[in-house]
């Protein structure tokens, strides 16, 4: 079992990666703590409760975080998420109470308790992370490795060079990418690569549970989105569940190493990841990038999943 901490803004694809972590045999979650990005910090940590309570997970501990990025004032993405952060789905009010302490707090406490070092999933703004390693130190050697859905080679999605979980949050981004922990990339170069088409979505709809009905509503609403014809995309790439499937089976996936920082001072470019590929400044080579994914073999183990409950 690989003991693992989420970290996330749900947020849709958050949400699915959430799904396909509790479902997995193979991954245990100590601690789930939310970060503010895809909407505000109360409601994406109210959006992570309700999902929990949705998959029945009433015993895992959650604690919301940060409530702004460390430099910059809040950027949301309601027109992305809609006005709750998951419209579109059918969820439970939550059925348990948040962790009365902050997350940087739950996550040094499930750190300091684990026997072995745990990895951390950051599917959102990396405002807790930063936060955590600048307060916690100490704690570092309790971290596996960071696997996170977050920025891109040469492309963006908020701006034309950032991602959006960067660009909410460029120095903290910069804090943990410099941090010289073990790092996963799932940049949109890999997850524009992972997207489910409308007849995948209608096999999860016929699936006769609970947590399908839900997944296929809000898969429905993150759709119009991404069906906006500036993407030019077949189906919705589903980001944030690439960080779990990777985990699961790396085996679905390619990657390299490279050495990669964040561009916070740049009046075009603040919050691009630079990713040198090829090794022109000759600097350590800090980031595992993944560049592609088996799509079928992705969407199916998601399929499976959902179909689990
Ligand atoms: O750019 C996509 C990322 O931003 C995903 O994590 C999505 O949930 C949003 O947080
Ligand atoms: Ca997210």
């Amino acid at each position: 079992m690989k003991k693992i901490i989420i970290d996330c803004d749900p947020g849709h694809d958050d949400a699915l990666a959430l799904v396909m972590a509790v479902a997995a045999p193979d991954l245990d979650i100590l601690a789930v703590t939310t970060s503010a990005g895809n909407q505000t910090p109360d409601k994406t940590l109210n959006n992570a409760m309700r999902m929990l309570t949705l998959l029945k997970q009433r015993n895992i501990p959650v604690a919301g975080g940060n409530k702004k990025p460390l430099m910059q004032d809040l950027i949301v993405a309601e027109n992305v998420h809609g006005e709750t952060g998951l419209d579109g789905a059918v969820l439970p009010d939550p059925d348990f109470m948040p962790a009365k302490i902050p997350a940087v707090q739950l996550i040094a406490e499930t750190l300091s308790s684990a026997a072995e070092p745990v990895t951390l999933v950051v599917t959102g703004p990396m405002t807790n992370i930063a936060l955590f390693l600048q307060i916690y130190p100490q704690l570092k050697i309790k971290i596996a490795q960071i696997v996170f859905m977050g920025g891109a080679m040469n492309t963006g999605n908020y701006t034309p060079s950032s991602e959006f979980n960067i660009a909410v949050d460029p120095e903290s981004a910069k804090i943990v990418i410099n941090s010289g922990l073990p790092l996963i990339m799932a940049g949109l170069n890999l997850t524009h690569q992972a997207q489910i088409y409308q007849e995948e979505i209608e096999n999860i709809r016929k699936i006769d549970n609970e947590v399908a009905h839900s997944t296929a509503g809000q898969l429905d609403f993150y759709g119009i989105y991404y069906g906006q014809d500036k993407w030019g995309f077949k189906g919705i790439p589903l980001h944030d569940p690439c960080t779990i499937a990777w985990l699961q089976h790396p085996e679905y996936f390619e990657g390299a190493d490279y050495h990669v920082d964040v561009e916070v001072a740049g009046t075009l470019t603040r919050g691009e990841t630079v990713v040198d590929r090829f090794n022109l400044l000759n600097l350590p080579k800090n980031v595992h990038v993944l560049t592609t994914v088996q799509r079928q073999k992705f969407i199916q183990l998601l399929t499976d999943a959902i179909a689990s409950f």
